[in-house]
């Protein structure tokens, strides 16, 4: 049986309980219009824990004043469905209200990790991340918490924060899931048309090709400049960033170690902003 709570008084007694009967707890935080992705999060909370609580709240403060707040895909029935036929215990689907109550006044900003790429791209966004992101893991109390690697830098970021406040949840990072041609899961993706769907995995390989270019030892910059003129030409409208930068500080890299550089883009695609990231190594 799968809960709907949409209330904390609700969550917090039930979490409560489990607290009181030793239950191992965990959390999977998402905004909804689940696929795969989110499903191989949830599916290793259920694998590892006796209780698994999936959120489903498309967060206001983590979205610029021109994003797509508004447009954000709500999938509502079909995502409770698939959280129901996993084991999911409880879908916690808060309104705004309940999380930004009237006279809600308190931020979390993590410095550094949060400068570069998303961080610069869209200013405020990972305020917002890590506002909520502490709130959903004081409310669970759980004993780990999800989080794909396809936002790395999120959850790079995640990780900062539950270590730097000392939250008691292990953080637990999850491979990106991809369709079969190498596009990565995402629920931006329904903005793309089919035309547009078809270069989407365009994404992906360059991406791929520049850390293998990189890994060979050309050097970072000129290789990620290339990628990202390569992308313009095929079709993407804007590249936020197309950079290698060690997987853990974020810091460019240069002549990266490939054990722990990765290449990261952002880029533009019709309606879609699309983001990814790789391994050098
Ligand atoms: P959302 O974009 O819904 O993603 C929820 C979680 O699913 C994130 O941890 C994300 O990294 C993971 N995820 C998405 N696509 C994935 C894929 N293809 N493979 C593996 N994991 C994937 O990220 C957010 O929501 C929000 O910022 C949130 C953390 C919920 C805070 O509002």
């Amino acid at each position: 049986m799968t809960d709907v709570m949409r209330d904390v008084a609700s969550l917090r007694m039930l979490q409560g309980m489990w607290r009181r009967a030793g239950e191992t707890v965990g959390l999977v935080p998402t905004m909804g219009a689940l696929h795969d992705g989110h499903m191989a999060l949830a599916r290793a909370a259920r694998e590892e824990c006796g209780k698994v609580i999936a959120t489903i709240f498309v967060n206001p403060t983590q979205f610029g004043p021109t994003e797509d707040l508004d447009a954000y895909p709500d999938t509502f029935d079909a995502d409770l469905q698939m959280l129901r036929e996993l084991g999911v215990d409880v879908v916690f689907a808060p309104t705004r209200d309940v999380m930004y109550p009237a006279g809600f006044g308190t931020t979390v900003k993590v410095a550094g990790l949060t400068a570069p790429l998303c961080g610069a791209a869209r200013p405020g966004h990972f305020d917002g991340v890590t506002q909520v992101v502490a709130k959903l893991l004081n409310l669970g109390q759980a004993d780990r918490a999800y989080f794909g690697q396809k936002d790395w830098q999120q959850l790079a970021v995640v990780r900062q924060m539950v270590r730097d406040l000392n939250f008691p949840t292990e953080i637990v990072g999850i491979p990106t899931v991809r369709a079969e041609d190498g596009l990565a899961l995402s629920s931006r993706n329904a903005y793309l048309t089919e035309a547009e769907r078809e270069i989407a995995p365009i994404l992906y390989r360059t991406i791929r090709d520049a850390a293998a270019r990189v890994a060979a030892g050309h050097g970072a910059t000129g290789v990620c400049e290339a990628a990202a003129r390569g992308l313009l030409d095929k079709g993407f409208t804007r590249i936020d960033y197309l950079e290698c930068r060690d997987a853990t500080t974020l810091t460019p890299a240069e002549t990266p170690d490939p054990g722990t550089a990765r290449i990261f883009v952002a880029a533009q695609l019709g309606g879609a902003r699309l983001i990814d990231n790789v391994s050098v190594g």
